[in-house]
This record gives structure tokens, C-alpha cells and sequence, in this order.
């Protein structure tokens, strides 16, 4: 922190500033770099100092940025962390490795640190957490989940007096882009997949959107947040949309479900009050009635249930440049405060430390659609296999199919665990009248 005398516009004068690095000027780092130049004044008043950005760590220098001091370029972003005026870290690079080097770089230098970045934080959230603690400097990451969606800060500070039992999200902006089209319009998933990596949703490889793992970043970032226990990414079951066809979709709409990619973060409590935590996501057929149907095109939103809140719902944008940047700016500010009033803010608090539960274990309902020789008896029979496995059936649909030797049967299931349903699609598959199971789809909201 350095003293200034410069007023701002209301002509108060601030006598301390706050140095911001800011690492990487891709799309969100353009317009974090946009919101600093754009708000000083209103900044510093929220602060109490002013914000005065010492340096835009790049990769390319020879590439042209429009709107940015030339002299504030740099591609060694070691020794731009590293100079006495750099209070706080912005990273909006992206990647694993890198940034996690920069990032503890700058923590163990005193550096305040702001990311953007979930598949970091949710591989490596225990680590920065801890180098911010001794330290005894903030790790702020709201852009790290749905973006502009104030989640993070909701979950640290706001219910941090209650009890939250589930979470459910739509926390990626390209997926339910992509499916939203498909209903809505009838759109090709590569067309729409398309459309979402030029509006600046996708990811740099958009895999990690379409196979869920973005959002399986965030489900374990929300999941060690609501539940107090450490989530890594690597605790939670995936699945993305790739094999979610427009005839699924249509499926869905007649029974009056829409689909969704929802990330699942659930508290579960045994016969004995054992409690342990999940975190899954995978495609879910949402009940039309329900809000998180209605979240179109890229937005997203996270559903909350605790135990004295009762239900909540944050929607918003979740993905995108200027969403990002905001979430982003939020975090700077809270950084920059702290700087100059001193204080922390709240950080991760994994005490409860609960024991992650297998997916197997989860209770859940399965949309089951397949193809089945069409022959006197074999309803009840598809039936018996349901009932010998204990699992009862909610309703049942039987649709002609082309072939007029094959019958096409929707089932829906009653709730049962996991990994019974798993095992009855797997008997079902192995059975002589059912020709093929087209889709499995869960019902879980
Ligand atoms: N690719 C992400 C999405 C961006 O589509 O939601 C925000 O993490």
C-alpha cells in the first residue's frame, strides 16, 4: 500500500492506494481491466483508497491491446507479483499449474489474491487456503462459480448461520445454452455448442463444459463451502451432455420435464444421524413446475435448501466476460478494504470434515427409455425384474416404434439407491426382451 493525495470526483482525498497486478488479458481480464479504468472514483470511495493497477501480466506482448498503457505490458508475471507496490493478485489465466505457482508465489510474498479460476481451486483449494493463512492474506475466488452470481460470498457469509442440506445448480452457461437451443429451437448440438464458444461462454477447449468437469469444479467449490468438508474435484461423480439426444429432449417434454445439466452437492444422514456428503453432476430431468426449469440460455442458477432459510434461488449470468469481471471487481474491492482497514476475509473452514459418500449410496429416481420385443407378457415381465430388484415403478409408457416387433417403454422410477438402479439397467440390458436401453436419465430435484 502506497499514500496518495489524488481526490476523487465527490473531492474526497484519499491518502492510501491499493497496488492491483492483474495476470492474464483474455476475455474476463480485458474487462476487469475495462471496470478498473472505468470506476476509480467510485472504487476508492467503496474502498476508502484508491485502486492503482501497477501491471497486465500476458503471455504474447507483440499482440495488440487496445486501451491498455503499453508501459503496464509485461510477460513476466514472477516479477510483476513480486514488487513491493503490488498489494493484490488478480489471475484470470487459466489452467492448473501455472497460475497455482503464481498464485502461491504471490501469497507467500503478502500478496492479497483474487482468481477466477475453479478447476484450480477446486483441485487445490486446501493449499491456497493455507498458504493465505499463514500469510495472513485473503484468497478470494466468487468468480470461480457462476460468475456474476454472488454464490460464494452467499455461502461464506451470508448463510453462514445455518444449515445447508442441498445445492442444486445449473453452473455451466454453455450446457444449458446448448440444451436450451436443442429444445427451444431444435438446434444441433453442434450448432449450438458453436454459437456458445462465440458468444464467449465455452471454455478454451470446450470439453470441459460439454463432459461436465467445469461444473464438477464448481459442485466440489459449492459442496466445501455449504458443507464445511473438503470436495475436490476428484470426488465428484460426472457426466456430461454429449450423449443427451434431441430425441430425449422430446421425451422429456412430453412427459413434462425439461433437462439439465445440475451440479448436486447433498448432505446425507444415515439410520444412525451419520453424516456424510456428495457431489455429482450429470443430465437431470427437471419437473417443468420447478424454477430451475425456467433458467434459459446461458444463465445459470443454484438452488439452495438449508435448514432455517428454507428454499433459495440465485440466478443470473453466469458466464462471460463482463459477469466474470464483475464477480472479479467484488472481490478486488473486499481485498482492497481489507488492505487498507485490515482484517481477512472469511476463508474455507473444512471442521466438519464429513467423509465423502459414494455415488452408489445416493438415492435418486431413473427415467429409463428403451426398445423391447413387442410380445404378449413382456410389460409384466420388465415389470417382475423391477420388483425382484425392490425397486417400485412410478409410471409406465409404451410408444410404437418403426419396427412393429419392437415396442418403445418408458419407465419411471420410484426412489432407490443408486447403485440398484445401475444394477437393474445392467440386468435389463442383459435380458432377451429388451433389445436396447436408448437412454438412462436421472429424476433428481
Ligand atoms: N465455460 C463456463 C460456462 C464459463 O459455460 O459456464 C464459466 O465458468
Amino acid at each position: 500500500m502506497t499514500a496518495t493525495t489524488a481526490p476523487s470526483s465527490n473531492g474526497k482525498v484519499f491518502d492510501k492506494s491499493v497496488g492491483v497486478a492483474v495476470l492474464g488479458m483474455g476475455t474476463v481480464g480485458t474487462e476487469v481491466l475495462r471496470l478498473i479504468a472505468e470506476n476509480p472514483n467510485a472504487y476508492a470511495n467503496r474502498i476508502g483508497g484508491r485502486i492503482e493497477l501497477k501491471g497486465v501480466a500476458v503471455s504474447d506482448l507483440s499482440k495488440p491491446r487496445p486501451g491498455v498503457d503499453p508501459a503496464l505490458l509485461t510477460d513476466d508475471a514472477e516479477a510483476l507479483i513480486n514488487r513491493d507496490d503490488v498489494d493484490i493478485v488478480v489471475e484470470v489465466i487459466g489452467g492448473i499449474e501455472y497460475p497455482r505457482k503464481l498464485i502461491l508465489q504471490a501469497l507467500q510474498a503478502g500478496k492479497s489474491v483474487v482468481t477466477a479460476n475453479k478447476a484450480l481451486v477446486a483441485a487445490h483449494a486446501s493449499e491456497l487456503g493455507e498458504a493465505a493463512d499463514k500469510a495472513g492474506v485473503d484468497l478470494y475466488f466468487e468468480a470461480a462459480v457462476a460468475a456474476a452470481i454472488p454464490v460464494v460470498g452467499m455461502l461464506r457469509r451470508s448463510l453462514a448461520g445455518d444449515q445447508i442440506q442441498r445445492i442444486s445448480g445449473i453452473v455451466n452457461g454453455t450446457t444449458n445454452f446448448i440444451l436450451d437451443a436443442m429444445a427451444t429451437t431444435g438446434a444441433t448440438y453442434e450448432d449450438a455448442l458453436a454459437e456458445a464458444t462465440r458468444l464467449g461462454y465455452a471454455e478454451a477447449d470446450p470439453t470441459a463444459d460439454v463432459e461436465g468437469h467445469d461444473a464438477a469444479s464448481k459442485a466440489a467449490i459449492l459442496a466445501s463451502l455449504g458443507f464445511h468438508t473438503r470436495v475436490t474435484f476428484d470426488d465428484v461423480h460426472c457426466e456430461g451432455i454429449t450423449n443427451i439426444t434431441a430425441e430425449d429432449i422430446a421425451a422429456a417434454s412430453e412427459a413434462g420435464y425439461t433437462i439439465k445439466l445440475l451440479a448436486i452437492c447433498e448432505k446425507l444422514v444415515d439410520e444412525n444421524g451419520n453424516k456424510s456428503v456428495n457431489a455429482r453432476v450429470h443430465p437431470t430431468l427437471v419437473p417443468n413446475e420447478h424454477p430451475l426449469a425456467t433458467v434459459d440460455k446461458s444463465y445459470n442458477a443454484i438452488f439452495v435448501e438449508a435448514e432455517a432459510a428454507g428454499r433459495l434461488m440465485f440466478y443470473g449470468n453466469g458466464a462471460g466476460g463482463a459477469p466474470t469481471a464483475s464477480a472479479v471487481l467484488g472481490d478486488v474491492i473486499g481485498a482492497a478494504r481489507n488492505k487498507v482497514h485490515g482484517g481477512r476475509a472469511p476463508g474455507e473452514n473444512p471442521y466438519a470434515n464429513h467423509p465423502i459418500a459414494d455415488f452408489g449410496e445416493v438415492t435418486t429416481r431413473y427415467h429409463i427409455d428403451m426398445n423391447v420385443v413387442d410380445r404378449l407378457g413382456v410389460l409384466s415381465l420388465i415389470a417382475d425384474h423391477f420388483a425382484k430388484a425392490g425397486i417400485s415403478l412410478r409410471t409406465v409408457r409404451q410408444e410404437e416404434a418403426e419396427d412393429e416387433t419392437v415396442a418403445r417403454l418408458i419407465v419411471v422410477t420410484h426412489e432407490a439407491l443408486e447403485k440398484d438402479l445401475r444394477a437393474i439397467v445392467t440386468e435389463l440390458e442383459g435380458t432377451e426382451d429388451v433389445l436396447e436401453v436408448r437412454s438412462v436419465i436421472r429424476l433428481d430435484v
